[in-house]
């Protein structure tokens, strides 16, 4: 079989399953069985497949039309431009959080801009924690973007975190990303990354023993999808993505605000909180980033019209000025 061939089969086969980016998925699926380059299938359409490429392929075909997604298949997905490692371990990084990005590095270039620093945009000085990182693909692209930036990412899936190590060091940046197993911010504070609570803390069981590490800006895509929209998901979400990555409840929102919460007091007076947002995540999230503990809330929509992005500043208050608590 042909190059030619084997590409109008394979979408044939797709296309008949009711497969979505039938022509796409083909394409990736042969490129990664032959290991070729996008261009030689187009450069050599007369080039014949080794049985064992056809065999591969057939395979290949036959496990996305039972529902497997092609980034498992291949193992890679792009995002911000950069190719990433994925398995089954990690949610497959989104286009959509491309926006997350997007506004970090919008609204710590207007913070430079208001510090009269209008030059200095490579994150020098910069601690920024990524909670619930999976394959790493925010914290690594916002390393790739702030060359002199320094990264805390936490994940409390252990297997997540061996994929993102492993993307943090094909892509050169392992140095400045510190990944940490840990629920939320729980396992940074015997890291040396101290919080201070501010008054309506949750809870005081933790004094400060010395001076605190507060980051710059904590940025997260937390699970956000209600259980009880599981029915409506994707065979291909639904049944192969990670559990861990995909619920924050029974109602999709419950997981904002112990983040909300823990990022306030992890954060340094005027530091950025940059959050993605479920589909209908808005109303119950933006109540939990009022005044006086949050001050210049914005929300970023994607090209779909959905907010998707909420974007707010830590009020600029010292949290020594707290009064004390506990
Ligand atoms: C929606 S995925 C986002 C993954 C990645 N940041 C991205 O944008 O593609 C959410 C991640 O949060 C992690 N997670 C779930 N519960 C967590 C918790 N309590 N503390 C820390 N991470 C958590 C999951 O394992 C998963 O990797």
């Amino acid at each position: 079989m042909d190059f030619r061939t084997a590409l109008k089969h394979g979408i044939a086969q797709l296309r008949a399953a009711h497969v979505s980016s039938d022509t796409l998925a083909a394409e990736l699926l042969l490129l990664h069985a032959t290991q070729r380059e996008r261009t030689y299938i187009y450069s050599h359409p007369e080039a014949k497949l080794t049985s064992e490429e056809a065999r591969t392929y057939e395979n290949l075909l036959e496990r996305r039309i039972s529902g497997v997604p092609v980034q498992h298949l291949t193992g890679k997905q792009e995002f911000w431009g950069l190719p990433f490692d994925v398995t089954p371990d990690v949610l497959i990084p989104r286009p959509e959080t491309e926006h997350l990005i997007e506004v970090a590095l919008d609204r710590l270039a207007l913070r430079e801009l208001r510090a009269g620093r209008p030059n200095k945009n490579d994150g020098a000085g910069l601690l920024i924690a990524d909670i619930g990182t999976g394959s790493g693909c925010i914290a690594i692209a916002l390393a790739k973007e702030l060359a002199q930036a320094q990264f805390v990412a936490s994940d409390v899936s252990p297997s997540a975190l061996e994929v993102a190590r492993r993307n943090a060091s094909k892509l050169s940046v392992s140095r400045r990303i510190q990944f940490v197993e840990s629920n939320l911010f729980d396992s940074l504070f015997s890291l040396g990354y101290h919080y201070v609570l501010p008054p309506e803390g949750p809870s005081s069981r933790f004094r400060i023993p010395q001076e605190p590490t507060l980051f710059d800006m904590v940025i997260s895509n937390p699970p956000y999808i209600g259980r009880r929209e599981a029915p409506s998901l994707t065979r291909e979400v639904r049944d192969h993505e990670p559990e861990l990555a995909l619920y924050g409840g029974e109602e999709g929102y419950e997981f904002y605000s112990d983040l909300i919460a823990q990022s306030a007091a992890h954060l340094k007076p005027g530091g950025l909180l940059v959050l993605e947002l479920g589909h209908n995540s808005l109303p119950a999230v933006r109540p939990l980033l009022d005044a006086p503990l949050w001050t210049n809330v914005s929300v970023t929509n994607d090209l779909a019209g959905i907010p998707r992005v909420v974007a707010a500043e830590r009020e600029p208050v010292a949290h020594d000025a707290y009064p004390s608590v506990g």
